[in-house]
């Protein structure tokens, strides 16, 4: 029996509060409205930014929610005017957005799009609207997505149709972490051919950043990271030199600059830590070095001396690895499905829905890289 125009109830893990472990409840989706779609997901990942809203950040807003923004799923139904989705269809949801139609879609300076959830109330890190509730609450859906659920519904602008042949417990990935740090090195820090560069935190998003560095031909590239289970796989996307800062007496920025004759071209922080952003920028050459921030945090600012940057290095962030997010990750998946980068490799672990929590403790401990959580087994 068609479930199109009828409330869904399914199951999805609400975290009720920060702090805490999230809990599978049954929950009531809404059918889609005007432009937005309604999924079935099939498969998501849990990315660092799910773990900093629920455990790390000082803002405890934005609960009770639904976590989960790296996920894959089947379109169930669609909304009145929906043109672009059938029912049938396999789709990745984005956390950033892409209308196509406003300035900043138009422009090819920024990723960004003005319909963004993010322009409204970016501290909750969840749109204003949800079509979420349990035991009479509505509860968020985390980053305009809240793929911790057998059913989501969002809004077309932040969901790409994509090839049938791509299996969705691998490219659910291509939602947040590795087009992050890939589009980091490759279109936002543009690395150059023959270049050396230094990537900070390997997690997903730094190794999927080793892995853009390598694709557009850097000869070096120094991955760093305080964790020594990391150096194997980072060697597996195409680094060629590990350091752990806690091996040396002195900062990191000086034995990267001792390595590399005064430092990297190109350099990115994919931690989320203000003391590695400085650290990341002052590994890269006073001349000419360019620093990517890629991970997140609102806890702290961050300090630098003018002098850091007035002789010549330039300081960027990126969001979503600076990829427009429908084109950015169609082009991404296509690239998956030709054996041009790799997904599969980031895949540590694969679980079920009811064992969410034991995905997140693992990313909590460093223990994974990416564990699939098979929300609907296909
Ligand atoms: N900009 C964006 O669009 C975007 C998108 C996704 C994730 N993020 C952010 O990117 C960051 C990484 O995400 P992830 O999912 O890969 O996380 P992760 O937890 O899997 O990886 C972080 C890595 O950093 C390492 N690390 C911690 N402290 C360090 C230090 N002092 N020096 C070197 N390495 C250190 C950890 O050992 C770990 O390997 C997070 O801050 C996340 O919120 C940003
Ligand atoms: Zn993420
Ligand atoms: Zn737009």
């Amino acid at each position: 029996m068609s479930t199109a125009g009828k409330v869904i109830k399914c199951r999805a893990a609400v975290a009720w509060e920060p702090d805490q472990p999230v809990v599978i409840e049954e929950i009531e989706v809404a059918p889609p409205l005007a432009s937005e779609v309604r999924i079935q997901i099939v498969a998501t990942s849990v990315c660092h930014t799910d773990l900093y809203h629920l455990l790390e950040s000082m803002n405890k807003e934005g609960f009770p929610t639904v976590l989960g923004h790296e996920g894959g799923g089947i379109v169930e139904s669609v909304g009145p005017g929906v043109t672009e989705f059938q029912p049938g269809d396999k789709v990745i949801p984005h956390f950033i957005t892409q209308c196509r139609e406003c300035r900043f879609c138009k422009s090819p300076r920024t990723n960004q799009c003005e319909k963004a959830w993010t322009r409204v109330r970016q501290e909750i890190m969840a749109g204003v609207e949800s079509r979420f509730t349990c035991k009479g609450k509505r509860i968020h859906q985390f980053m305009g997505l809240g793929t911790f659920s057998e059913y989501t519904v969002i809004n077309q602008i932040a969901v790409t149709k994509i090839d049938p042949a791509a299996p969705l417990d691998k490219v659910c990935l291509l939602g947040c972490g590795i087009c992050t740090g890939y589009g980091a090195a490759v279109n936002t820090a543009k690395v150059e051919p023959d270049s050396t560069c230094a990537v900070f935190g390997l997690g997903a998003v730094g190794l999927a950043a080793v892995m853009g560095c390598k694709a557009a031909g850097a000869k070096r590239i120094i991955a760093v990271d305080v964790n020594p289970d990391k150096a194997e796989k980072a060697k597996v996307f195409g680094a060629t030199d590990f350091v752990n800062p806690k091996d040396h007496s002195k900062p990191i920025h000086e034995v990267i600059a001792g390595m590399t004759n005064g430092g990297v071209d190109f350099s990115l922080e994919c931690v989320g830590n203000v003391e590695v952003m400085r650290s990341a920028l002052e590994s890269s050459l006073e001349a000419w070095g360019v620093s990517v921030i890629v991970g997140w945090t609102d806890m702290y600012d961050v300090a630098i001396r003018p002098g850091h940057l007035i002789c010549g290095r330039t300081w960027k962030g990126s969001v979503f690895g600076g990829f427009k997010a429908k084109d950015g990750v169609a082009g991404m998946v296509k690239a998956y499905l030709e054996k041009k980068v790799k997904v599969d490799e980031f895949i540590t672990h694969n679980m079920a829905l009811d064992q969410i929590n034991e995905a997140i403790e693992l990313m909590k401990n460093g223990k994974c890289i990416r564990a699939i959580v098979n929300v609907s087994p296909q």
